[in-house]
């Protein structure tokens, strides 16, 4: 199973992947967390993306359709992957076409900017593993605390306000267009498509995806 997350920050496209990959066991490719781990780990890549991540602009085409061929042909990927952030302009999902890397299935995840807004605001991640909790409505066990291993959390350097509004615009001018464009593609049979309400909780929206890809129970 090959899937695609698409929605706006903060739509919960890390929290969902999570719950699909563990059911599907697949892995979660986010490009948003390899470029994240690249820049903690001070790679020259890291070194490149950084200011462009800090100020919410999109990194480069070329250097993302790179990363994700080169993790694509990990063994891991054998039995499919959950695109989590990837692609996010045409020319992105064009480079995949032009691989030939055919897509079962795309999600988008559909929550409006107030909601989006109050969620990145109260986010908290586990910078080693990229687990993500709210204070409010994912909260972890022991304050600021990561679940699995008691470390520290964090807060991502690209969730202030003003930065988490140019995602937003550039989510609209730039991402946005790939609904039309796998829309028009689940048209012609070549793929699902289906729309989710990520206005609900956590769990109601668990519950919508497994029943949109049919997944197994518990
Ligand atoms: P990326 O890391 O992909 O960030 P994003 O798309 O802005 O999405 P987020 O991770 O902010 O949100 P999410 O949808 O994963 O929500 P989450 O589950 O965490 O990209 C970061 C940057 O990297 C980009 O700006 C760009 O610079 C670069 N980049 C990455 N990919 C790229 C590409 N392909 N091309 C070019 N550049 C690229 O949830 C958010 C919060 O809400 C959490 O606190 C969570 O606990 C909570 N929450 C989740 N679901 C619910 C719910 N149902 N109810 C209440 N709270 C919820
Ligand atoms: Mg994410």
């Amino acid at each position: 199973m090959r899937l695609i997350l698409l929605g706006p920050p903060g739509a919960g496209k890390g929290t969902q992947a999570a719950f699909v990959c563990r059911k599907l066991v697949v892995p979660q490719i986010s490009t948003g967390e390899m470029l994240r781990s690249a820049i903690a780990a001070r790679t020259p890549l890291g070194l490149q993306v950084q200011r462009v991540m800090d100020a919410g602009e999109l990194v480069a085409d070329d250097t993302i359709v790179d990363l994700v061929k080169q993790r694509i042909l990990a063994d891991d990927c054998e039995n499919g992957f959950l695109f989590d952030g990837f692609p996010r302009t045409i020319p992105q999902a064009e480079a995949l076409a032009e691989a030939n890397i055919a897509i079962d299935h795309v999600l988008e995840i559909r929550v409006p900017d107030d909601i989006v807004v109050m969620r990145i605001s109260g986010r908290r991640v586990h910078e080693a593993s990229g687990r993500t909790y709210h204070v409010r409505f994912n909260p972890p066990r022991v304050e600021d605390t990561d679940d699995h291993t008691g470390e520290a959390l964090i807060q991502r350097d690209d969730d202030r306000e003003d930065t988490v509004r140019e995602r937003l615009r550039v989510y609209r001018q730039q991402t946005q267009p790939l609904v039309g464009f796998y829309r028009g593609r689940a048209a012609l049979g070549e793929m699902a498509f289906s729309v989710i309400n990520g206005a609900a909780t956590v769990g109601e929206i668990e519950r919508e995806i497994s029943r949109v890809l049919r997944l197994p129970a518990d």
